[in-house]
C-alpha cells in the first residue's frame, strides 16, 4: 500500500515572515491527518528556516533543484551534500520550469538524479508534456523519453527511493487541471514503464500528480488508484488550501 504524499512546491515565493506564518499554520493543522505524508520544497535560502520551524515527524522538507556537480568551483550552484546539511528529505528534479526556462535536458536531469540518490535524499522526478505535444498525439512519447533517460541510469535500489511526478505543462499555474481520467491514464502509463524495470518496484513507487491541484479537485484526483499524491504549486502557499488538499486524501 502506497502512503499518499502531498508536497508543496513554493517555487520562487516566500519571505521570512510569511514563511514563518505559513509553516506555523500548516504545523497546527496537521494534527488530525494520519493517512498522508506531507512535505514542503522551499527556495534554498529558506531551508534553514524550514528545518528549524518544522517537525520532520509531521512535515518533511526539501529543495526544488540541485547542482549536477559535487562540491567545488561552480559559482552559484548548490550541491546535494549541502542539502543534506539542512535535513532535506526530497529534491524536485526536472521540473518543467527548469526544463523550459533554464534549458535543462534529459541528460542534465539524469546527472542531477545521480547526485541526489548518492546522498540518500529522495528525488522527485517530474515528467510532463506541453499542450502542443498532447494535441499532436505525442504525450506518451514525451513521457517515455523523459522516463527512459532516468530509468536507464538508475538501479532498482535507487528507484525504490524515487518519487515520480506527472505534471502536464499545460496544467501548471493555468487553473486548467487534467481530468481525473486523463491523469489516471498517464499515471498507469508511467507505472507500466516502471514495471518494465521491476514489477514489484512499480507497485511501491509513488507517482504524484501536479498541475493546478486545489481543494476543489483534489478529492477526485487523489481517489484515482494510480495517483499517489500531489505536487502542489500555488495552493501550497495558503495553509488552508494545502491542508485541505492533504485532508482530501482521507475523504
Ligand atoms: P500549480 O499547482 O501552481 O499549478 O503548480 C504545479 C507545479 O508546478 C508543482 O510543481
Amino acid at each position: 500500500m502506497r502512503k499518499k504524499l502531498i508536497v508543496g512546491n513554493w517555487k520562487m515565493n516566500g519571505r521570512l515572515a510569511d514563511n514563518a506564518q505559513l509553516l506555523a499554520d500548516v504545523s497546527d493543522g496537521i494534527g488530525a491527518l494520519s493517512d498522508v505524508e506531507l512535505a514542503v520544497c522551499a527556495p534554498y535560502p529558506y531551508l534553514a528556516q524550514v528545518s528549524t520551524l518544522l517537525n520532520p515527524v509531521h512535515v518533511s522538507w526539501g529543495a526544488q533543484d540541485v547542482s549536477r556537480y559535487a562540491d567545488g568551483a561552480y559559482t552559484g550552484d548548490v550541491s546535494a551534500e549541502m542539502l543534506c546539511d539542512f535535513g532535506c528529505r526530497f529534491v524536485i528534479i526536472g521540473h518543467s520550469e527548469r526544463r523550459s526556462c533554464f534549458g535543462e535536458s534529459d541528460a542534465i536531469v539524469v546527472e542531477k538524479y545521480k547526485r541526489v540518490v548518492a546522498t540518500g535524499i529522495s528525488p522527485i522526478v517530474c515528467v510532463g508534456e506541453t499542450i502542443h505535444e498532447r494535441e499532436s498525439g505525442l504525450a506518451n512519447a514525451v513521457i517515455l523519453r523523459q522516463m527512459v533517460a532516468v530509468l536507464d541510469a538508475a538501479s532498482v535500489n535507487e528507484l525504490s527511493r524515487t518519487v515520480f511526478a506527472y505534471e502536464p505543462v499545460w496544467a501548471i499555474g493555468t487553473g486548467r487541471t487534467a481530468t481525473p481520467a486523463q491523469a489516471q491514464e498517464m499515471h498507469v502509463f508511467i507505472r507500466q514503464q516502471l514495471a518494465r524495470v521491476d514489477a514489484d518496484l512499480a507497485q511501491r513507487i509513488r507517482v504524484l500528480y501536479g498541475g493546478s491541484m486545489k481543494p476543489s479537485n483534489a478529492t477526485e484526483l487523489l481517489a484515482q488508484s494510480d495517483i499517489d499524491g500531489g505536487l502542489i504549486g500555488g495552493a501550497s502557499l495558503l495553509a488552508k488550501d494545502f491542508l485541505a488538499i492533504a485532508a482530501a486524501v482521507n475523504s
